[in-house]
């Protein structure tokens, strides 16, 4: 993060617009709205700047800016688009300790100004660091767009119950939740549906039960898809968001621990390579004690977790201690990384079928019949094969599975890291050790895999930001 979020106080304060223009008003109002005492330097503002004549503190003034205005400035804007004033703007900011915002002036900004979306008393700000500021109006656009306009309402009436809701439920944890089942539950609802009555008498009820109920955990097994973290689920995500422990999966790609609440608990009981940080009966154990507690505990696992992901062990040994689980599905690395490379698993004219193998076992790797799995309308995904794919093509050619088999290996798919190497079952072998690829990695075998470079140029729309992005390196 290279620029910290905060909102500032500018009540009663003064903050300077330089400039006359179209961005001038957008910063007048803001500020304005935000109870400043606003003064705009301009000799001949355009019509939107002077449709704030007359407004409560706004003065303009019909002149150039010199240093001495900035004294007891707080905020200055520079807007004019004319160096020599964005230079002077600048410069009297510092002299008098004024944090100074000149637009599309990188070196002339102290700070920058985010996208806003306001449903008073609620503020949502969207910044990009100044990246592409425009990703951030289409973001703030979609919030816009989802958040209904009675939310900022719904923050001022909840409020009214909050010293009562302070004194009547005993902890914080308790609290927490207590607001959480107020706004998103029930009484929030009846609220934004206009019933603010109903809402009022629901959250009485609550009150009145608050500490009767008695303290439950509970453990959920959720499916946090092949890494990019935009093929999350809503639902993972909305568990993220409301988990008190989360146990992650060393798989769980980069960027989507940074969506968990930010004061929930991880804990990374993950494995790679043989080096276990938590076993099996250890992690269970844990969510079985934290759910003990009271704690709402996500098992944050990567794909499905009821796909390789030994999901189904851990349901039947949670919920033989009568903690309730439930368990949310998600996209399996196969899904994900034959859509994100363009390989269909499945096509009219090369395989009526898939089939996903685990390349091993508890005892290492599986004897599998290679030649009733690879046929050739079927495609095959090998799953925790990278360390094998020589044995494995070796083997399967020992059976009688043609050399010139198509074979792709996808490494870290759907993440901006994704590699693709493809060969055939006779030369994957020494192409993935000449690659060196790190895994995750899928083994995908069968003719589908030769689709890829004909779909994958042109043809493939691309589904997730994070594949556009390996479209524009070529990746795809
Ligand atoms: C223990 S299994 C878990 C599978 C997971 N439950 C799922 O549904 O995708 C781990 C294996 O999934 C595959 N895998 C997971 N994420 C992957 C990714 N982003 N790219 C390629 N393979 C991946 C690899 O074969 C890895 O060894």
């Amino acid at each position: 993060m290279d620029y910290l979020p905060i909102f500032l106080d500018i009540a009663g304060k003064k903050v300077i617009v330089d400039g006359g223009t179209s961005v001038a008003a957008r910063r007048i109002e803001r500020a304005l709205g935000a109870g400043a005492e606003v003064h705009c330097f301009d000799p001949a503002p355009g019509d939107e700047v002077r449709a704030f004549l007359g407004r409560a503190g706004f003065t303009h003034h019909p002149r150039l800016a010199v240093e001495a205005d900035f004294a007891t400035c707080f905020v200055a804007y520079g807007t004019s688009e004319v160096p020599e004033r964005d230079a002077l703007l600048y410069a009297g900011a510092k002299r008098y300790g004024a944090l100074a915002n000149v637009a599309d002036e990188k070196e002339y900004c102290d700070f920058i100004t985010p996208s806003v979306v306001e449903r008073d008393p609620l503020t949502i700000a969207i910044s990009t660091g100044g990246a592409a500021p425009v990703v951030a109006r289409i973001l703030r656009a979609r919030v816009e767009a989802m958040l209904p306009a009675a939310y900022g309402r719904l923050a001022l009436f909840v409020s009214r119950f909050r010293d009562r809701i302070a004194a009547t439920v005993k902890g914080s944890t308790a609290r927490r939740r207590f607001w959480e089942n107020m706004i998103e539950g029930h009484a929030g609802d009846a609220f934004l549906s206009g019933d603010e009555a109903l809402a009022a008498r629901l959250i009485e009820e609550d009150l009145a039960g608050a500490n009767r109920k008695a303290k439950r955990g509970q453990v959920w097994l959720v499916g946090a898809g092949p890494g990019d973290p935009d093929l999350l689920t809503f639902k993972a995500l909305r568990m993220m968001q409301h988990a008190d422990v989360v146990l992650h999966d060393r798989l769980i790609g980069e960027g989507m621990l940074d969506l968990v609440r930010r004061d929930a608990t991880r804990i990374d009981v993950g494995k790679r390579a043989g080096n276990h940080v938590l076993s099996q009966e250890e992690t269970t154990a844990l969510m079985v004690r934290l759910a003990r507690e009271g704690k709402r505990v996500l098992r944050l696992k990567g794909g499905d977790p009821f796909i390789f992901g030994r999901g189904g062990e851990e349901l039947e040994e949670v919920a033989a201690h009568g903690i309730p689980v439930v368990v949310m599905p998600g996209i399996t690395a196969a899904a994900g990384c034959g859509t994100a490379t363009g390989i269909p698993l499945t096509h009219r004219d090369h395989a009526q079928s898939v089939v996903f193998v685990t390349a091993h076992g508890k005892d290492g790797l599986l004897p599998h019949d290679w030649t009733r799995l690879v046929r050739p309308d079927q495609t095959v995904v090998v799953y925790m094969g990278l360390r094998f794919v020589a044995e494995i093509a070796a083997a399967a050619m020992a059976q009688g599975v043609a050399g010139a088999t198509p074979v792709a290996v996808v490494d870290n798919g759907t993440r901006i890291s994704q590699r693709v190497v493809s060969g055939t079952l006779a030369d994957i072998g020494s192409k993935v050790a000449v690659a060196d690829l790190k895994g995750p990695a899928l083994i995908m075998i069968g003719s589908v895999v030769t689709l890829r470079g004909k779909l994958g140029v042109e043809g493939v729309v691309p589904g997730t930001p994070h594949e556009m992005a390996l479209v524009a390196r070529g990746g795809l």
